[in-house]
């Protein structure tokens, strides 16, 4: 960091300050030996190499000025120090691989007080699977160059966001299989046509009035869709009260079924008004990968995917969906990675979560989509 401070910052005016701790007295120890393998430069480029460290050995050391540019100290992430959490103190925190071990708790403590040791505006780096998603409020998710970030929001304290509780509104019952024939592909044929069967009919015919007489519930929506009654649960969300409206939980359910009764633009405006409420909802980014999909823009909703995955690294049907796209943009490579995380997770996925997500396929069905197309893809490489 210090070195790409010297060769990147133009204007000499200003002072760069890096303050580097750990809790670990040997940690800090080998960071201050400033002393580095060949493999632990591998990334670095050659002429960087040759203008910052000398070699000695089989070891590089670093130039001198530039290690007197990192002050390193004795901190515990997990403790109060005045000293550390300066209020909005530092402009960048980077905070890789450390916070995944605190439990629960103690990330939340961190991270709150990182945010208010921040700068407004200011940037917070974690380690590529490391998530604020049900962790804090306090920041927007940002993200380029193949890179997820964190920026400090103006205000603090809106509080952590809210899980979505679509678990508890839905009985964890799998879905009822589909007539299993020769092939997984006559399944999902099958299922697609009774999905869309289902709609249709659901929407020529009144909703049920048990559902709007006996009040409005989330929960009602959730047991439709259960039972595959996808246009009634559209019009159970749509007929709730105006105060759900704003709920991030009715708005990601009635994003869903917009999205699948191909309300597209509907179905992205309460994506974006949910993203509004809370900005780290991986849901809302799988559906708007799904509406971006139906656009046309297929490099656009793989960036959705991308962001969902990485708001909820359980989440399985964005690596599904960006594994089908990369293999239709010709990247097997690319495919097979995504497709075989997807299979993994498919295993252990959140049953109300298939049952919101997966498009009417059973668990089983999703997992032959997978196999097949990860086999297509080593069959042509
Ligand atoms: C897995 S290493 C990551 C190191 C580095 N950030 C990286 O990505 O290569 C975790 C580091 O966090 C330090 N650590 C663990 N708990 C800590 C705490 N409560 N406060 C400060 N440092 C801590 C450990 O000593 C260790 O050096």
């Amino acid at each position: 960091m210090a070195i790409v401070a010297r060769e990147t910052v133009a204007d000499p005016s200003w002072e760069i300050e890096i303050r580097a701790v750990d809790l670990n007295p040997a940690a800090l120890e080998k960071a201050g030996r400033a002393r580095y393998s060949a493999w632990a430069l591998r990334e670095t480029p050659i002429d960087i190499r040759s203008k910052w460290f000398r070699a000695d050995g089989h070891d590089f050391v670093l130039d001198d000025a530039v290690r007197a540019a990192v002050k390193i100290e004795p901190a515990n992430l997990a403790g109060d120090d005045p000293n550390l959490w300066q209020a909005a103190h530092y402009d960048v925190i980077f905070c890789r691989n450390v916070l995944m071990y605190f439990a629960p708790d103690q990330m939340r403590a961190a991270i709150s007080r990182i945010a208010a040791s921040l700068a407004p505006g200011g940037y917070l780096f974690l380690g590529h699977a490391e998530t604020l998603r049900g962790i804090s409020d306090d920041f927007h998710l940002c993200h380029t160059h193949d890179t997820f970030y964190y920026r400090r929001k103006k205000q603090l304290g809106s509080g952590c966001p809210q899980d979505i509780d679509i678990k508890s509104a839905v009985k964890t019952a799998e879905l009822p299989a589909i007539a299993l024939t020769t092939a997984w592909v006559d399944t999902i044929r099958q299922a697609s046509e009774r999905v869309a069967a289902l709609v249709a009919a659901a929407k020529a015919v009144e909703s049920p009035k048990q559902v709007r007489t006996n009040g409005w519930a989330l929960k009602s929506a959730l047991d439709l869709l259960r039972h595959e009654r996808f246009g009634e649960a559209l019009d159970c969300v749509r007929g709730g009260p105006p105060e759900a409206e704003d709920d991030p939980d009715v708005l990601l359910v009635k994003a869903m079924l917009l999205s699948h009764s191909g309300e597209l633009a509907a179905a992205e405006d309460a994506c974006r008004r949910l993203l509004q409420i809370d900005g780290l909802n991986a849901g809302a980014h799988y559906v708007l990968a799904l509406c971006r999909e139906h656009a046309g823009q297929r490099g656009r909703a793989m960036e959705h995917d991308r962001i969902a995955a990485h708001l909820d690294p359980g989440f399985a049907m964005p690596r599904l969906h960006c594994g089908l796209l990369a293999r239709h943009a010709g990247d097997r490579a690319g495919a097979r990675r995504e497709l075989q995380q997807a299979l993994v997770l498919l295993q252990r996925e959140d049953v109300s979560r298939l049952l919101l997500f997966g498009g009417g396929f059973t668990r089983d069905a999703l997992i032959g989509i997978c196999q097949s197309a990860v086999a297509e893809c080593e069959e042509r490489s």
